[in-house]
């Protein structure tokens, strides 16, 4: 199966398993099950915690989708993310982070691990110099998303791990924007590729998991032995809707892509638009990164409106399609201003630190008619002015 293409591998990873023929992996509701003998199971599965087949299938897929030979999944991406940390730090150690990340990511760092006496630097990863030069002997990870939220920064994975790897530190990438139907750090040399599974694999915005892969089996005991001692599993339904959802990202990726495309070229050649953030559009800083190391540019897009917060509100009260809510990443497009909702719990400070403008517009381009949704923002721009 893994000489198949990731469409095939998607879709067939887990037929011909199940003793009674399911195609789709069951959901195992049980918390515990029955030995064979005191030391020995009878299956390979003793306790939900440890391990259950509805997860094992979701973390074989994602393993297999990552290009990882382990992966562990956890109850929210959130969860992944601490169990990424927890797994690579200790007191004293140094983290190098983007500063442009996910607001409960910043605050898991700067309030939580800080407590445990772990020092942060954040720094624009978009120049690997800037990765280069707060590097310190302590250094213990490298940790970025790639595109950034909501800023669409992209960093250059290989240049970070090579400079990760030159201190012993090992490189962590976020790949929840780009999905690994688009981008996959680990072939790119990031030791571990950690994903909310809320998002893109998941699609139907219907249940909340994360998962890390890794090619380190080190790596890989530490984030069992943090899965299994910390608790923060997915239940067995939560699997099976991100399974679900996984056989068929590609073709949902392919049309998210091109819909991003097209609502991006009316971005750009609205007059009421100042600013358009898109890896894919050339005028981007990171375009070349993201070209080199995307297989296209996703479906995240961020723009500036030429007004102030109330044309933001009128902008967004003026669409009918598209949803103004946090997440992204499933078939419904989506709208949200970061300041004021995704990343609200960030000050002022962090937010500048961020380069986040209060009145920036964040849309998670859904799988629906182009045209419609173009049209929809056309005319929530046309509303937002003509109404002032
Ligand atoms: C880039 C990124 N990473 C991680 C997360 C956290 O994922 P979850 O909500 O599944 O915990 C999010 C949530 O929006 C995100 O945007």
């Amino acid at each position: 199966m893994d000489d198949h293409r990731f469409e095939t591998r998607e879709v067939h990873s887990h037929e011909r398993r199940d003793p009674y023929g399911a195609l789709m992996p069951p959901i195992y509701a049980n918390s515990t099950y029955e030995y064979a003998s005191p030391t020995e199971t009878k299956a390979g599965f003793r306790y939900s915690r440890d391990a259950m087949p509805t997860r094992t299938a979701l973390e074989e897929s994602f393993a297999n989708f990552e290009g990882g030979e382990h992966a562990s999944a956890f109850a929210s991406g959130m969860g992944a993310i601490d169990a990424v940390f927890t797994a690579t730090l200790s007191a004293g150690d140094h983290v190098v982070a983007a500063n442009n990340l996910y607001a409960e990511t910043h605050d898991l760092l700067t309030d939580v691990y800080s407590e445990y006496g772990v020092e942060l630097t954040q720094v624009p990863i978009t120049d690997v110099d800037a990765i280069a030069d707060a590097m310190r002997e302590e250094t213990a990870l490298v940790h970025f998303e790639s595109p950034t939220n909501p800023m669409l920064n992209v960093g250059d994975v290989a240049g970070a791990a090579e400079v990760a790897h030159e201190y012993d530190a090992k490189l962590s990438i976020d790949n929840t924007f780009a999905s690994p139907y688009l981008q996959r750090p680990l072939e790119l040399g990031a030791d571990l590729a950690v994903e909310s599974l809320t998002k893109y694999q998941c699609g139907h915005s219907d249940a909340i998991a994360g998962a890390v892969a890794t090619n380190d089996a080190d790596l890989a005991e530490e984030l069992e032995y943090v899965q299994y001692r910390r608790g923060a599993i997915p239940s067995p339904f939560d699997c099976f809707l991100v399974l679900r959802g996984m056989k068929t990202l590609s073709t949902r990726m392919e049309r998210h892509c091109a819909n991003a495309r097209a609502v991006v070229d009316a971005l750009v050649g609205n007059e009421h638009v100042t600013e358009v953030y898109y890896p894919g559009l050339e005028s981007h800083e990171n375009h070349d990164v993201a070209a080199e190391q995307m297989d296209d540019f996703g479906a995240m897009v961020a723009f500036e409106l030429d007004g102030d917060v109330d044309t933001v509100t009128e902008f967004a009260a003026g669409l009918e399609l598209i949803t103004l809510a946090e997440s992204l990443g499933g078939v419904e497009s989506l709208v949200e201003v970061p300041a004021t909702m995704t990343h609200q719990d960030l000050s002022s400070e962090a937010l500048a630190n961020a380069g986040i403008p209060e009145t920036l517009v964040r849309l998670s381009v859904g799988t629906e008619h182009p045209d419609d949704l173009v049209a929809d923002v056309e005319h929530a721009i046309a509303a937002a002015f003509d109404e002032r």
